[in-house]
Parts: C-alpha cells; sequence; structure tokens
C-alpha cells in the first residue's frame, strides 16, 4: 500500500468524499471557443529533448483543464501522459503548472483562465518521467522520514475520543491531499534539496498536535536541523500555493514551538535537579 493510499484510508468519510472545489460544475454549454494547449513534452524516446507541444481543442462546455487533457488524449493524441485519478480535487494526482501557476488541473475550470492559450508544464523541482508526470519518490521519501501516523496506543473504545476543539487544531492539515504543489513552490526546498519540504512537516506537525499522540521527544528530533523545521524561511509560498487551502508554514512553527518547549522544559529540569 502505498503511503497515499495509507492516509486516505485513515481520513474521516465526510473529508476523503468532500467534493471537488471546482467552482461552477463542468459539462454546461457554453459558446464554441477554440482552446490552444501548449503542453511540455518530454520522455517519449531516449534521449530526447523537452519541447512545447500545441494542441487546438473545440470547447462547447465547461470543462476542467483534466477534462480538456483527457479529450485531448482520446481524440488527439494517446501518447500525452500525465496523471490523474479521482478528477475532484481528492487524489492530488494532477497537480501541475498551469499558465505557470501551480494547481490541480481538475480544479481549474477554463473558463476561469483569462486567456485560451493554456500552457501545461509538469511540477517544477521533481524529476519529468514523462511529459507531465514526474517522478514523486523524493517527496514520499521525505514524507515517509517524519512518520506520519499516530504514535499512540489507542483501544477501539478510545478510538474517537476528541473534543471539537482538539479536532480544530488539526483539521487543516487532514485536509493535506499529498499533491506535492507547496513543495514544488517552496523556494527554501529549491535551495536545499535536502530539506523535508512544508507538507511532510505540516503532517508532522498534524500528529504531533493531535491530542492522543504518544510521541517521544525523541521521535521530533530529527527533525530539529536544517533539514527539518529549521530550514523553512518562512517565505509562505506554500501557503499561498496550497489549492486546499492548507497552511504547511503554520505547521512548521508548530512542531518549532513543540521542540523550543521541549528543550525549555529539560534546561529547567537540569536546572532544579
Ligand atoms: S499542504 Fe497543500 S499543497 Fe502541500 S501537499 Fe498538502 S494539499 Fe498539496
Ligand atoms: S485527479 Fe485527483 S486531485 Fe485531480
Amino acid at each position: 500500500m502505498s503511503p497515499k493510499s495509507a492516509l486516505t484510508e485513515s481520513l474521516p468519510r465526510s473529508v476523503a468524499a468532500r467534493p471537488a472545489e471546482a467552482g461552477p460544475p463542468s459539462g454546461v454549454d457554453v459558446p464554441a471557443q477554440t482552446y490552444c494547449f501548449e503542453v511540455l513534452r518530454y520522455g517519449q524516446t531516449p534521449g530526447d529533448r523537452p519541447r512545447f507541444q500545441a494542441y487546438d481543442l473545440v470547447v462547447r462546455k465547461k470543462m476542467s483543464v483534466l477534462e480538456a487533457l483527457l479529450t485531448l488524449q482520446e481524440e488527439a493524441d494517446p501518447s500525452l501522459a500525465f496523471r490523474c485519478s479521482c478528477r475532484g480535487a481528492v487524489c492530488g494526482s494532477c497537480a501541475m503548472s498551469i499558465n505557470g501557476k501551480l494547481n490541480l488541473a481538475c480544479r481549474v475550470q477554463l473558463h476561469t483562465l483569462a486567456t485560451r492559450r493554456i500552457v501545461l508544464e509538469p511540477l517544477p523541482g521533481f524529476e519529468v518521467l514523462k511529459d507531465l508526470v514526474v517522478d514523486m519518490d523524493p517527496f514520499w521519501e521525505k514524507y515517509n522520514r517524519v512518520r506520519p501516523w499516530l504514535h499512540a496506543e489507542i483501544s477501539a473504545a478510545q478510538e474517537n475520543r476528541m473534543s471539537e476543539s482538539e479536532r480544530r487544531r488539526i483539521d487543516q492539515y487532514v485536509q493535506c491531499i499529498l499533491c506535492g504543489v507547496c513543495y514544488a513552490a517552496c523556494p527554501a526546498r529549491q535551495a536545499n534539496a535536502a530539506f523535508a519540504g512544508p507538507a511532510a512537516l505540516a503532517k508532522l506537525y498534524r500528529f504531533v498536535a493531535d491530542a492522543r499522540e504518544g510521541r517521544s521527544r525523541h521521535a521530533l528530533q530529527q527533525q530539529d536541523a536544517a533539514e527539518g523545521v529549521w530550514g523553512c524561511h518562512t517565505i509562505m509560498e506554500c501557503v499561498g500555493a496550497c489549492p486546499k487551502n492548507v497552511r504547511p508554514a503554520d505547521g512548521i512553527r508548530g512542531v518549532r514551538r513543540k521542540l523550543v518547549s521541549q528543550k525549555l522544559q529539560r534546561l529547567l529540569r537540569r536546572k532544579t535537579s
């Protein structure tokens, strides 16, 4: 089971089944308009170079960028490669650059864009495997490093015991769909390839801030480094980029606060002993 499927299974049903934040519904008829899609293509043959390929598509109904890509793949070019699954801003697999802005292709409706020239590129900062498909392994490796699960032993009887205010503390982090947009947008991660990045650290805080968590002090210390929470320069690109309104920088601040308070407690204990 991939880390992502493990996490999705742990989401409450109401969150996992939340409908797409995709604006007005697709499928409503609109006056026919021709869109030109310029897709950065790469990896079709060994040794090829990245190049833009243009496709025209006559659009007669409201549709998302992802629906347009699926139409182009079906009707114009079956070799066009991109990832998608849920089509509803839940699985996080269709993240890409759309006219220079990072977003989920299923979340962006064509009619909301100011132009009919749509430039599609893979997420920056990842190795491109083919066209719009990137290698997410470094992202998953860093995500796994924070051991993103509840470390507490919870009995079936205790499982749901969490007050409303305790739940609110972790709410935004539960919304994270691990799309990698914040990771791609983060300048600190671009400057320091070893930095864990916003998504992994925000997910760590999701568990640290969970009232049921039983994570030891030592488990957090791995992130007490430039590759961990101190690698963030608080540039906040992650907050503006996240398509699910998560504020990863808040989570990073939360882990920092926890680390500092653990250190202070240790100092005080030493002084009083
Ligand atoms: S925090 Fe937002 S941008 Fe980052 S991986 Fe999660 S959903 Fe995507
Ligand atoms: S296809 Fe799942 S988030 Fe876009």
